[in-house]
């Protein structure tokens, strides 16, 4: 199919630029001597996490169990469900806990693990678990200087129903770094704050196999993972407008854009009208701690548009100077970079993989949790 005939708003991959990105991570893994278990979250393929992996099927992480199950079904062996797992999902786990090689869950909260604990007792399993370190994100995780934090690990170690695998954080914070030197600094204490406390951990006989980080922003200017297990980056598959403004990539690096079409021109506004609006950007503001203005992603060969306000289905362009309406005739294409790529994949049900300027496959995500 040709992109000119792609209904639009359409979500389109720019395979050599996913698969330059994919292989910069497998190559910077190899080099520190890390495994990668790459997040799948940002893109839920099948074919974008066979990229990540060099063409294997080895271990991933996911976000949702929809994720689990459907990687699962494509014959992936090594799954961590990187979220904090409830007495809810406990059936779901166990049931990948016992189709798969290793299934791993994450938890740090004692109620959590007194509740895992007692169903692996009641249902005679053992689940495969993480701790969840807060190596300054303060999103979640157990405070590495929090005596009770060795006491946790300890019990998970302990118990017959937990297969204690290691620890597990991620450096959210870097997303609000202001300067690639900050983003630098956190990467360090993301790798420093873990290694200290799976020392501690060790040198209290608890056995911690594995010490796992990773966000894309800390994976990508990390200059050492000395005493680092696994790493689990996701976002750099596509990147987005928002790791260009802080840093991690170059908007020439953006892998994933959504193809518009101008749909009207209002001269007395100074406006132009597209038919990408919040169900097909997502709402996301970007860096707004590092861009003054809010626009909605970054129009590839015209940085002098703007995407200022989005309806649920109408995008509006705005520009300082007049608009010379002549260069934008009404079902033309523009394309997007969009601020939070996770955020934009997840509103279409497929993708376009662009290759030579032409479609050359449709990849489905999966969807829900
Ligand atoms: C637990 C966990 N690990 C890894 C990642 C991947 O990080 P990034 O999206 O920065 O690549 C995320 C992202 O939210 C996460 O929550």
């Amino acid at each position: 199919m040709q992109l000119k005939n792609l209904r639009t708003p359409a979500f389109l991959i720019d395979l050599k630029k996913l698969h330059a990105n994919t292989e910069f991570m497998i190559g910077k893994a190899e080099e520190y001597g890390v495994k990668l278990r790459p997040h799948v979250k940002t893109h839920k393929t099948f074919e974008a996490a066979k990229y990540q992996l060099g063409d294997t099927l080895t271990g991933i992480t996911v976000s949702t169990l929809a994720e689990a199950f459907f990687y699962q079904e494509n014959g992936f062996q090594d799954i961590t469900y990187a979220f904090p797992i409830t007495e809810d999902k406990l059936d779901d786990a166990a049931q990948l806990t016992r189709k798969i090689k290793h299934f791993h869950i994450l938890l740090d909260q004692y109620d959590t693990f007194d509740k895992v604990q007692h169903y692996g007792y009641e249902h005679n399993i053992t689940f495969s678990v993480y701790l969840i370190i807060d190596c300054g994100a303060h999103r979640d995780g157990v405070n590495p200087t929090d005596p009770r934090s060795i006491k946790l690990a300890s019990a998970l170690h302990e118990s017959k129903n937990t297969d204690f695998q290691g620890i597990l954080t991620h450096a959210g914070q870097s997303y609000h770094c202001n300067t690639i030197e900050e983003i630098k600094r956190v990467a360090e204490i993301e790798r420093h704050i873990m290694v200290q406390f799976a020392e501690k951990l060790r040198s209290s006989g608890v056995e911690c196999r594995e010490v796992s980080i990773g966000s894309t922003p800390t994976c990508i200017h990390a200059n050492t993972w000395e005493g680092i297990t696994e790493i689990r980056p996701g976002n750099y598959v596509f990147f987005d407008k928002f790791q260009a403004d802080i840093g991690s990539c170059s908007l020439y690096d953006c892998a994933a854009s959504v193809l518009t079409r101008v749909i009207g021109h209002y001269p007395e506004h100074n406006r132009i009208l597209i038919d990408a609006g919040a169900l097909a950007l997502s709402k996301d503001q970007g860096a707004t701690h590092i861009i003054d203005e809010v626009v909605y992603g970054f129009i590839k060969n015209h940085p002098e548009l703007k995407i200022t306000k989005l309806s649920q289905e109408h995008g509006f362009i705005d520009c300082e100077d007049t608009i010379k309406f002549s260069n934008f005739p009404i079902g033309s294409f523009l394309e997007i970079i969009p601020n939070h790529s996770c955020l934009t994949a997840a509103l279409f049900p497929v993708y376009h993989i662009v290759d030579n300027d032409q479609v050359a496959d449709v990849w489905k995500p999966v969807r829900g949790w």
